[in-house]
């Protein structure tokens, strides 16, 4: 994980959240190949979900609620909540159930108390009054603005059921004790469905999701073999649901939820229906009937998905006798997708050849850096260790017969192609 957290740092994708200002605890900037990588996962998911399907609605909702909504979810009450405990004398606090003493604190010996329940909702005041009345909260996740959003896709879109809400957006939960670099922080990213359906057809429909969310898992390339299915037990679920499975996936520092699928039967739709007054129902014209549609509940957190993309891609190996690490992104996700080279740099030909060829691929491809720096294996491990897919270089038969060489990372084996040939090839594998 060190090696992990270090190369993301050394090499633009992740930093500490105000690292100049010794970090804020639980938050993370991203760096121009972390923007990338994170656009590419958040592409594929929108393509995959939402234009590539007829029942989906996208919405970017408010991330300030009224916070009647969070009254009426559930989340205001012991629902959203950890147990918490406080060490007498230095103050720390921790999470009770990540203790395997809750009387003694684990960092200066002293003395625990009581546990009490911490809502994990941060609390700010909307306006200039700061009083009771103008309390609000950061949403603590995306879902409920697809459900105050309902009647309007029904109103605007007069949508068939089942049909789904989808929504990627910023989630803030003041976590109690984060760790494990992106995996629990205090600000993260969700990408969430909210999929209606009759409430007589939760079992086929939570089938289904659950395929299509080993699906993505594919499409992602992470591999099968670290991924888990866990029956969430009666009493371990969250308080809105009444089936839940957690995608679990190998972490280095244990296997721990990457995505959630649930069943949320009606209680949401029910709860906004009953505190605001509006009629959250669905009426079907063929039956005549209406009622208050049940829902499925995909959930994918983008930063774990990062994090997962990046264990499962990050390989140290050796080549040609030289230790090198590199990353074994899916070249859908790889935040660059080539890297072009003149072989050598003080050669003003190759050069100019070679900045033709970059400045077609970035027009074609967009994700392509150029580099004419240090010796062509040094040039190849700068790239594999950010994942680049595949190397161009440019030497002097470019010059005569207008073909490249085209180096893959896994296998670092070499093809020669024509230049009029390689956006068409790199099209091909990086979409
Ligand atoms: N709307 C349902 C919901 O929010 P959740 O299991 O509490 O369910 C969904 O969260 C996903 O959000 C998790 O599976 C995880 O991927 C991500 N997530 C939750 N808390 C997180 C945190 N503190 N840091 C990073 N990701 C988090």
């Amino acid at each position: 994980m060190e090696n992990i957290v270090s190369l993301c740092k050394r090499r633009g994708f992740i930093y500490q959240g105000s690292e100049i200002y010794g970090g804020l605890s639980g938050t993370f900037d991203y760096g121009p190949l972390g923007v990338a990588l994170k656009n590419n996962i958040k592409n594929l998911w929108w393509k995959m979900f939402v234009d590539g399907r007829e029942d989906m609605y996208g919405v970017d909702a408010a991330i300030i609620m009224n916070p009647k909504v969070w009254q009426a979810s559930g989340h205001l009450s012991a629902g959203f909540s950890d147990p918490l405990v406080e060490c007498g004398k230095c103050k720390k606090r921790f999470r009770a159930d990540q203790l395997e003493d809750v009387s003694i604190c684990p960092d200066c010996g002293g003395k625990l108390g009581i546990e009490r329940r911490f809502n994990l909702m941060f609390k700010t005041n909307v306006g200039a009054t700061e009083d009771e009345s103008s309390v609000s909260y950061l949403r603590p996740e995306t879902a409920q603005g697809m459900f105050v959003n309902f009647k309007n896709i029904i109103d605007s879109f007069h949508p068939k059921l089942p049909f789904g809400i989808a929504q990627i957006g910023k989630a803030f939960r003041n976590e109690i004790a984060p760790r494990d670099f992106l995996f629990r922080s205090r600000e993260f990213e969700q990408m969430e469905i909210e999929y209606f359906i009759r409430g007589s057809d939760w079992k086929e429909e939570f089938e289904i999701w659950r395929k299509h969310m080993l699906e993505w898992i594919n499409l992602i390339g992470l591999n099968k073999k670290n991924i888990h299915e866990l029956e969430v037990p009666d009493g371990d679920r969250a308080h809105y649901s009444k089936r839940t499975i957690d995608f679990e996936y190998d972490f280095p520092f244990g296997k721990k939820e990457l995505y959630g699928l649930a069943y949320r039967t009606d209680f949401d739709l029910s709860n906004h229906s009953r505190e605001s007054s509006a009629a959250l129902e669905y009426y079907d014209e063929e039956t005549k009937e209406k009622f208050t549609p049940h829902v499925i509940e995909p959930t994918w957190g983008l930063d774990r998905t990062i994090l997962a993309v990046l264990c499962d891609a990050y390989v140290e190996d050796e080549m040609g006798g030289e230790m090198r690490t590199y990353l074994k992104f899916s070249p859908r996700v790889a935040p660059v997708k080539a890297a072009v080279f003149p072989l050598l740099k003080n050669k003003p030909e190759l050069v100019e050849k070679a900045r033709g060829v970059y400045n077609e691929l970035k027009r074609e491809i967009g994700a392509v850096i150029f580099d004419d720096n240090g010796n062509i294996g040094k040039r190849y491990r700068r790239q594999d260790e950010i994942g680049t897919p595949y190397c161009i270089t440019i030497d002097f038969d470019t010059l005569g017969d207008d073909t490249v060489t085209v180096r893959d990372r896994d296998t670092g084996e070499q093809e020669r192609i024509k230049v009029s040939g390689i956006a068409s090839f790199l099209s091909e594998r990086i979409s």
